[in-house]
């Protein structure tokens, strides 16, 4: 699991403006808080929550989350992400 990880992650430092790969941003921002499942940590559990839902809360919450501030794209990918997670 962690070496493909961290090759997506270098080609996606590597080529910016690429589709982004939801998955890479839902383990770099939210799966310290969110866990790496989506059930929870120190933050709710947000597994399988409509993705637009998901993209909205990290749009206008990122302050409070302490999550670095996400492009449209991120948002949108990770929502898809959560959305899917079971
Ligand atoms: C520093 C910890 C932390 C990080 C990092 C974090 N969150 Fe959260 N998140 C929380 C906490 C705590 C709450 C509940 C309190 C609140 O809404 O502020 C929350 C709430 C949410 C909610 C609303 C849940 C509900 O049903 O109301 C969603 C959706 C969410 N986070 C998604 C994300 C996503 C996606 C990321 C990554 C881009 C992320 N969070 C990163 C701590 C975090």
């Amino acid at each position: 699991m962690v070496r493909p990880l961290v090759a997506l992650l270098a080609l996606a430092a590597a080529l910016p403006g690429l589709a982004v790969d939801g998955a890479a941003v839902y383990s770099k921002a939210c799966a310290s808080c969110h866990g790496g499942d989506g059930k929870g940590n120190t933050g709710p559990a947000i597994a399988g929550k409509p993705a637009a839902f998901v993209a909205e809360v990290v749009d206008m919450h990122a302050p409070t989350m302490k999550v670095p501030k996400l492009s449209a794209a991120e948002a949108s990918a990770v929502g898809k992400y959560v959305a899917n997670l079971k």
